[in-house]
């Protein structure tokens, strides 16, 4: 986690650095990329000064060569990279022909005094540029489509930047300039616990490959919690799992309320990643009634008490349990379905 990045003050930055954005710094002319320009640029270039140190002249832009000049290690890399191709290549703009200073800000007072941290944006932990002005660069591109949750969004309040999950610098993959190899090693560089989850017995096919956690959540922020892509949990398995959506003639009610009511969706060492083993997963809701009871008759009913024991085995306990009777789980469109039995 990364917490450390942000210096004292960050916040005035972040609070000036949106409304810059408010104030209409559009896509390819950043605030410090118009020294001057008007009144917002003005006010964000000073916030990210007073943050960091005393007031000084405004860098300008030198061009690559210069930089190259002395990172020219970092720059073998960087050329490899999808930004380097399109800056070079094909710019559409001013700001993306700066190549390194699209990204890193104008470097000429840098140039003169590679010591002082404050005169070049570093997206690296002990740099400590403040985490809001390395977002806002990546954001001056990217800002909408797919980050328009962004700002609010749990990442983005928890101190996790761009370069946290990207690394422009160099091609690591083929997945889309990420910090890891792939999606899954990126997530799973902070979520241990949820990458823990998917070894478990029943998981669906995400170590395997065949799946990532973006198949689920949008990392860059959603409107659903917990940065679920769909408008529910049950939207983002109808995606995949259509069958379960319905409407069924006769609706089992925790299904159409939350598929996580009985799965885990990380994974499970219960069969079908079902949250408990059966049959106590149907009577953590069905117990005893009248009627027909929903847990077994005796205590001696177990599956193995049949041959131990000298009990009587159940059909409630054995294998599927209930589900032996009790066949559609998630719902039933047969007239006579009412009980899930067809
Ligand atoms: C005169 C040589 C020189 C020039 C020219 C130069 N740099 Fe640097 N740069 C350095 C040195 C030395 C460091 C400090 C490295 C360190 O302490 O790890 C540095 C640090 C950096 C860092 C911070 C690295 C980190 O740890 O996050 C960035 C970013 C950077 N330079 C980008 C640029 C860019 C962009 C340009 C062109 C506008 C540029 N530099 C021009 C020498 C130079
Ligand atoms: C698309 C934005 C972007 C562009 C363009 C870009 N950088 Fe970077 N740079 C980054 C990010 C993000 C990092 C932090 C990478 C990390 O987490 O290690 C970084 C890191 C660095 C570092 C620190 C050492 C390292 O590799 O981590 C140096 C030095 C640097 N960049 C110089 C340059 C130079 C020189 C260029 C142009 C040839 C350039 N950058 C172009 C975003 C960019
Ligand atoms: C928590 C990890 C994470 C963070 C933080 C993050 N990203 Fe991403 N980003 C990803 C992943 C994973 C993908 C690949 C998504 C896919 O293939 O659907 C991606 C894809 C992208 C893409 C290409 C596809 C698209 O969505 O347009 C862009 C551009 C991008 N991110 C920019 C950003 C910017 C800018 C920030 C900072 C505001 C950021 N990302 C922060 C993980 C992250
Ligand atoms: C000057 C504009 C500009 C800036 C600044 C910029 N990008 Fe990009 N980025 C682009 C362009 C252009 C592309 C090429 C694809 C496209 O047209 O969207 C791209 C592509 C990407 C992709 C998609 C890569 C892929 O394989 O699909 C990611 C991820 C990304 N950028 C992340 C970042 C991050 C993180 C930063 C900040 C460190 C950043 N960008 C800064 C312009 C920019
Ligand atoms: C740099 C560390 C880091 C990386 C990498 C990272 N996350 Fe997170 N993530 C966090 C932090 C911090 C939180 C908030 C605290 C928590 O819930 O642990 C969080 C929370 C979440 C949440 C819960 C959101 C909520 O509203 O409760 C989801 C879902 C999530 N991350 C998904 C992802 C995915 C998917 C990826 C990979 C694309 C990813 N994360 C990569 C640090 C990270
Ligand atoms: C099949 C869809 C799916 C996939 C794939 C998936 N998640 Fe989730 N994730 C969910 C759902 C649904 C929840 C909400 C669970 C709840 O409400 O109890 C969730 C919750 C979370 C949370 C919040 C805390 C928690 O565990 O409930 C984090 C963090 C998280 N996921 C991270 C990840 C990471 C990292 C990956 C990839 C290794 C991943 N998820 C893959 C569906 C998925
Ligand atoms: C991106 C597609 C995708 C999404 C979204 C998705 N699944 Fe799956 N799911 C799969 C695949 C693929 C399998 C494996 C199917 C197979 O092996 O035949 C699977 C299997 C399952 C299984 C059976 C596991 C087993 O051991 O046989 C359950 C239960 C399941 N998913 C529940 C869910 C739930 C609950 C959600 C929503 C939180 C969800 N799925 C979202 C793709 C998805
Ligand atoms: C009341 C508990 C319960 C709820 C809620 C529930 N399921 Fe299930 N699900 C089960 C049980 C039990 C099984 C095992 C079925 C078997 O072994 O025949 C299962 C099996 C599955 C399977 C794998 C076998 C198959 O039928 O395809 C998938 C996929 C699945 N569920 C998806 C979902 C989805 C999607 C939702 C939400 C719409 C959901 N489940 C809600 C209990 C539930
Ligand atoms: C999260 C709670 C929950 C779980 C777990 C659950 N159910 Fe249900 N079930 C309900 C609710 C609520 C109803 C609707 C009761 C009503 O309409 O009176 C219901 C209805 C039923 C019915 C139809 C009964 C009727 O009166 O219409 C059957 C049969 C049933 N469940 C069987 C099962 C089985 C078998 C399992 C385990 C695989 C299971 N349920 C798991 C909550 C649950
Ligand atoms: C041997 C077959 C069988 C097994 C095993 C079985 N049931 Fe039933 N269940 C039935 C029949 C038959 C009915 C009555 C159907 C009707 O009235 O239409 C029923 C009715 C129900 C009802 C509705 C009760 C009511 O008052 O209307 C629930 C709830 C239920 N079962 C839950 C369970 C649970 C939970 C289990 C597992 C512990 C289970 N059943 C195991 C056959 C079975």
């Amino acid at each position: 986690m990364n917490n450390k990045r942000s210096g004292p003050g960050w916040w005035r930055v972040a609070v000036q650095a949106i409304g810059a954005v408010l104030c209409g710094v559009s896509l390819g002319s950043p605030a410090w990329a118009q020294q001057g320009a008007g009144p917002a640029a003005a006010s964000a270039t000073t916030a990210s000064t007073t943050a960091m140190a005393a007031p000084r002249p405004a860098a300008t832009t030198i061009g690559e060569k210069a930089c190259i000049g002395c990172h020219g290690q970092e720059n073998r890399h960087f050329t490899e990279t999808l930004h380097a191709k399109a800056f070079r290549a094909n710019p559409r703009n001013d700001r993306e022909r700066q190549v390194c200073e699209a990204c890193h800000g104008p470097g000429s007072l840098h140039a003169k005094n590679t010591k002082d941290k404050s005169l070049i944006i570093g997206f690296t932990k002990g740099w400590n540029t403040p985490l809001e002005q390395q977002n806002e660069s990546c954001l001056s591109c990217h800002q909408g489509g797919n980050r328009l949750h962004w700002p609010g969004s749990t990442h983005a309040g928890n101190q996790v930047g761009c370069a946290d999950c990207h690394n422009p610098m160099q091609k690591v993959g083929n997945s889309p300039l990420l910090a890891r190899a792939t999606i899954n090693e990126t997530c799973a560089s902070c979520h241990q616990q949820q990458r823990a989850e998917f070894n478990k017995r029943s998981h669906m096919p995400l170590p395997e490959g065949k799946m990532s956690c973006v198949d689920c959540h949008n990392p860059h922020g959603t409107t659903t919690k917990p940065l679920l892509k769909a408008d529910s949990v049950n939207f983002v398995c109808y995606a995949c799992h259509a069958e379960k959506r319905g409407p069924m003639l006769w609706e089992h009610a925790p299904v159409r309320e939350n598929c996580v009511n009985c799965h885990s969706p990380h994974g499970s060492n219960h069969d079908k990643l079902l949250v408990a083993s059966r049959p106590q997963l149907c009577q953590q809701c069905h117990s005893p009634s009248v009627g027909h009871p929903g847990q077994f008759y005796r205590n001696d009913q177990t599956a193995a008490a049949g041959q131990l024991l000298g009990g009587t085995t159940s059909q409630r306990v054995v294998g599927r349990s209930c589900q032996n009777c009790h066949t559609q789980i998630h719902g039933s469109n047969h007239p006579a379905g009412a009980r899930f039995q067809r």
